[in-house]
């Protein structure tokens, strides 16, 4: 009798401890954790090394790792299924960082367009903003992810690791796997509500157009009552037309978290008020049972440290077998 051997991918995916999470991150890459967890070998990371490569205040950063990691259990992230660890807890990354730097280029980071927009006008711009990608690539080859779940904006960090794994294999040896990035087909690009020509993003200037995990239901319903949308009220799914992007990221997070076709959302209301009140009112019911579950763990901080604790463990066993077979390939003496 011949068993039938199943190959179980592995997936790694991380998210900055920088601002609280929003339906951005949430639609466009934490509803997949939550579902790939029983398909795949799972590893997600809270990457605070990412996160000081912009001005940070050290006790918000420890404060906002905490929340964060109380987030992620409240959506769903079994730590008794998947691994969850804090980066700076796995000191592979910083090391296997250091040889990604060695691996990719300068030209290859001067061309990344997160660089160019985060650093643009900024005086003091780190140095680890621009190399950030490199540790990127590290992040996810640490684990010879197959599969990386991330939003749309990610797509271009994913292709220099793929390009920065293929470069290492093709000079030293195969060490690393070639990830894939898992991008969902809606939600990859969840738009500001006061300014739908942006993405939702932590980094803008006010939150009014955006919607946080933990945000109150009277809130959350003002912010959808108030997102621009244009002046036509003429209900139409129109994806490639900017003057209806208002509309068309309403009709996105609407299917987003039902998954009707926006194209049949929009069929389905007459005019922006109604499809405004409905989408609040589904929002708002995925959210608070969230927020029981934000509640309920928060009453056990010494838990939350202790699940993290684990993930570390079990993290570092995978990322130091990697990171010992990359420093044999690339020539280092064994010490
Ligand atoms: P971060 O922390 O900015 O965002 C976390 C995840 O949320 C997605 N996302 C969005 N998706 C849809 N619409 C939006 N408006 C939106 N805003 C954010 C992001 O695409 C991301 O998947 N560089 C990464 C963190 C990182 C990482 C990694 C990711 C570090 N190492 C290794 C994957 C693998 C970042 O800054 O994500």
């Amino acid at each position: 009798m011949t068993a039938s051997l199943r190959f179980v991918p592995r997936i790694l995916s991380g998210i900055q401890p920088s601002g609280s999470v929003h339906l951005g991150n949430y639609l466009g890459a934490l509803r997949n954790w939550v579902s790939e967890q029983h398909e795949a070998d799972c590893y997600y990371s809270i990457v605070d090394l990412h996160a000081i490569t912009a001005e940070h205040d050290p006790r918000t950063l420890r404060d906002t790792t905490k929340e964060l990691a109380t987030v992620l259990f409240a959506i769903g992230i079994d730590p008794e299924v998947s691994c969850l660890f804090v980066q700076s807890h796995v000191p592979e990354h910083a090391q296997l960082g250091w040889i990604m730097e060695s691996t990719v280029t300068f030209g290859e980071l001067s061309r990344m367009t997160q660089f160019k927009d985060k650093g643009k006008g900024e005086e003091k711009v780190r140095a680890s903003l621009f190399t950030y990608p490199a540790l990127m690539a590290a992040d996810i080859l640490l684990y010879r992810a197959d599969k990386v779940p991330v939003g749309d904006d990610q797509r271009q960090h994913i292709e220099l690791a793929r390009n920065a794994a293929t470069r290492f294999n093709n000079a030293y040896g195969q060490v690393f796997t070639i990830p894939e990035p898992m991008i969902p087909k809606v939600g990859a690009r969840v738009m500001d509500l006061q300014n739908p020509s942006k993405k939702m993003s932590k980094s803008s200037s006010t939150d009014s157009g955006l919607i946080y995990l933990s945000e109150d239901s009277t809130s959350i319903a003002k912010k959808i009552k108030r997102a621009v949308t244009d002046t036509e009220n003429r209900l139409v799914y129109e994806p490639d037309n900017p003057d209806k992007a208002g509309v068309t990221n309403l009709l996105e997070i609407y299917s987003a978290f039902t998954s009707i076709h926006p194209q049949e959302v929009a069929d389905s209301f007459t005019n922006y008020g109604g499809l405004k009140t409905e989408l609040a009112e589904l929002v708002i019911e995925h959210l608070t049972a969230i927020n029981l579950r934000i509640k309920e763990i928060s009453e056990d901080p010494n838990e939350l440290l202790r699940l993290l604790q684990i993930g570390a463990a079990k993290a570092r066993e995978v990322a130091s077998s990697t990171l010992y077979d990359a420093k044999n390939a690339i020539g280092f003496l064994a010490p």
